[in-house]
């Protein structure tokens, strides 16, 4: 009784201590036993699973098999029948699951690197994934890097993007790190490797959180930002003091779209002046100043009211779709906010957004406009928009224009730190007048 007594008094001091570990560093918990466990778990159960995931393979091979053979001769004539065994050597079918390699455990998971057979393509395991992560009952399985005949998946025990905080990062120009992506990596937004994004998603959704983000991120930078707010400038007029230039009513957009459209041209000139192909192959002391402009509700730009503002709005969308055709050599940046960027809302809509090549797809209502944001992507980033919750604002599907596609999150940047950054750094905010006004710079010689 006593000997009793003590095994269980020992279990469940090892109980005990199993959960304490677990509770108060995790961390070593997860590396030091759940994770060698989990991966027992995963090795013993991958033919299975691979199997019922459809990602094996049918190989002949020869197997030796006992079979059981009728004998022929008097004893067949009695009643009974009588049978021999005999071993044969038989072409078989067996299943192949695809090879495993070492896992490796990660923070929130592990990765493991799986040969292809021959015959597959990523996008069979793509399509797998989710299949897996249930038969392991993960958060999620993806297929993070892709080898010839190679790829790693990456299994996931929660959701890395449920809290997203950022370590500060030395920030280079035009570049801004708003959140995370899902494999635990900074989200980069690098405006010279991808000159325009559009920012879509559902009212609610994060859509100005990240531009929150953005405007803090680029207030210490040397560049001019732009906003138009029409909205009636409740968004972006806080942010005055770092802006260099605000429209909140359609006439200002169309005077400071013609004001931007005439700051392209005249890099332009200058540039062609000094046989440079765009402002970055310019001598330093000629190279303007970077402008990203921020449109806060793109709808707004294009709804008439009536006939009488047609024209505008078309102006306003030659103007917008000229500045993204041309921006991108000459320094100029846009990131277009919006519900929905369809061609309901008139022609223009769509060439313009096939010039913004970033895309971020917030939660959306409908399917609609996640395929309007990513459709030209891989049908599996388009499941991933549409599965994102409405508890989590600020999760996103984003996509650089490599075609790569990543979940991510925005780090919550509230309105007065955003705020802040643009009074802190006001000092910084170029003269529009001056900016726009500047004669082009053109060399004596040229
Ligand atoms: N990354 C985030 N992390 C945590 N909370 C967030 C995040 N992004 C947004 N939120 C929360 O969601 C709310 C709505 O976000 P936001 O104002 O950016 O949405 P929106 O898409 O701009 O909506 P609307 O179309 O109505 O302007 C914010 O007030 C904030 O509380
Ligand atoms: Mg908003």
């Amino acid at each position: 009784m006593t000997d009793l007594l003590l095994v269980l008094g020992v279990l469940a001091a090892a109980a005990a201590g199993l959960w304490a570990w677990r509770r108060w560093h995790p961390a070593s918990f997860w590396y030091g036993i759940a994770f060698p466990l989990r991966a027992v778990l995963v090795y013993l159960t991958w033919h299975h699973v691979a199997s019922g995931c459809k990602l094996t393979r049918n190989r002949r091979r020869f197997r030796l098999t006992l079979d059981a053979v009728p004998v022929v001769g008097p004893a067949s004539r009695s009643t009974a029948t009588v049978v021999e065994h005999k071993r044969r050597v038989r072409r078989v079918d067996v299943e192949h699951a695809p090879r495993l390699g070492v896992l490796r455990p990660t923070r929130l998971g592990w990765r493991m690197r799986l040969r292809l057979h021959d015959g597959q393509v990523p996008a069979d395991y793509e399509k797998a994934a989710e299949g897996i992560a249930h038969a392991w009952r993960v958060h999620s399985v993806r297929v993070v890097d892709v080898r010839p005949g190679y790829v790693t998946l990456w299994a996931t025990m929660r959701d890395p993007l449920t809290e997203v905080t950022l370590s500060p990062a030395p920030a280079e120009l035009l570049t801004v790190r708003p959140g995370k992506l899902e494999n635990g990596r900074d989200w980069v937004m690098d405006f010279r490797t991808v000159p325009h994004w559009l920012n879509a998603g559902a009212t609610q959704s994060g859509k100005s959180n990240l531009a929150n983000a953005v405007i803090r991120d680029l207030a210490p930078q040397p560049v001019a930002l732009v906003g138009f707010d029409l909205k009636g400038g409740v968004e972006f007029t806080p942010y005055a003091p770092r802006l260099s230039a605000l429209a909140t009513t359609r006439k200002e957009s169309v005077d400071l779209l013609s004001d931007l459209v005439g700051e392209v041209e005249n890099r332009m000139v200058t540039c062609r002046a000094h046989g440079a192909r765009n402002v970055w192959t310019l001598p330093e002391h000629l190279r303007p100043v970077p402008v990203v402009v921020l449109v806060d509700e793109v709808a707004e730009l294009f709804l008439m009211a009536d006939k009488s503002e047609k024209e505008e709005v078309s102006r306003t969308a030659t103007a917008l779709l000229r500045l993204a055709q041309l921006g991108r050599a000459f320094a100029v940046h846009l990131i277009v906010c919006g519900q929905r960027i369809g061609s309901d809302l008139g022609p223009g809509v769509t060439a313009l957004r096939a010039q913004l090549s970033g895309r971020v797809c917030h939660r959306v209502n409908d399917p609609e406009t996640a395929n309007m944001t990513l459709g030209d992507l891989d049908p599996a980033a388009l499941d991933a928009a549409r599965a994102i919750p409405a508890e989590t604002p600020g999760v996103c599907i984003v996509a650089g224009q490599d075609g790569a596609w990543h979940r991510a999150r925005s780090v919550y940047v509230p309105e007065q730190a955003a705020e802040q950054a643009a009074r802190d750094w006001a000092h910084l905010t170029p003269d529009w007048d001056a900016l726009v006004g500047s004669v082009p710079v053109v060399h004596p010689a040229a």
